[in-house]
């Protein structure tokens, strides 16, 4: 059996993350979304409310498993009898880390690879911290997270309301 671990953030997720998730799940026969659960990183929602929204978004994808990790990438991997890692990138400039990353990991677990997906144009530009930065001041994020989660970032700006008010100027 082929498996794969999308690991992340996830803080929260975005379009560009479910595309990438989508494509992966095709590629291999059970893939574990892995989400850092990691106290040094003060996140916007907890570990057990990104794998819930995770969990929702994918509910129509049979073979993607959302599960929480903290510690070591590698450790998690091996737990899981994993050795196929798949990060997806954005532009030129996510290489330089994201190369680090795969090269760490490979000493730290020689069976262990990564393989990379390109993100798909529509969402080069997109990130967690994008969308975060839109929804504190009010703006539109409804292109860049699914519909699921929209309402769940405006609660915790508590910008919901800024929003509504926009549209019924419409
Ligand atoms: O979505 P992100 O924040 O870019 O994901 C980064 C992530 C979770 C893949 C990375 O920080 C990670 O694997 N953290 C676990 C700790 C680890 O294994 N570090 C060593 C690799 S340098």
């Amino acid at each position: 059996m082929k498996k794969a671990i999308y690991p992340g953030s996830f803080d929260p997720v975005t379009l560009g993350h479910l595309d990438i998730i989508r494509r992966s799940s095709k590629l291999v026969d059970h893939l574990i979304v892995g989400v850092l659960n990691n106290s040094g990183k003060s996140p916007l929602f907890s570990v057990d409310e990104r794998v819930n929204m995770l969990k929702e978004v994918t509910s129509d994808l049979d073979n993607v498993e959302i599960l929480s990790f903290s510690g070591l990438l590698v450790d998690f991997a091996r737990k899981h009898e994993v050795q196929t890692i798949i990060r997806g990138l954005r532009a030129v400039t996510d290489f330089e880390y994201e190369l680090a990353m795969s090269q760490t990991n490979r000493v730290a677990a020689p069976e262990v690879d990564t393989i990379f997906l390109n993100t798909s144009l529509k969402y080069a530009y997109l990130s967690s911290s994008i969308v975060k930065e839109m929804a504190m001041y009010g703006g539109d994020i409804s292109k860049f997270v699914p519909k699921l989660i929209v309402d769940k970032v405006y609660d915790k700006y508590n910008t919901a309301g800024e929003i509504s008010t926009l549209k019924g100027e419409d």
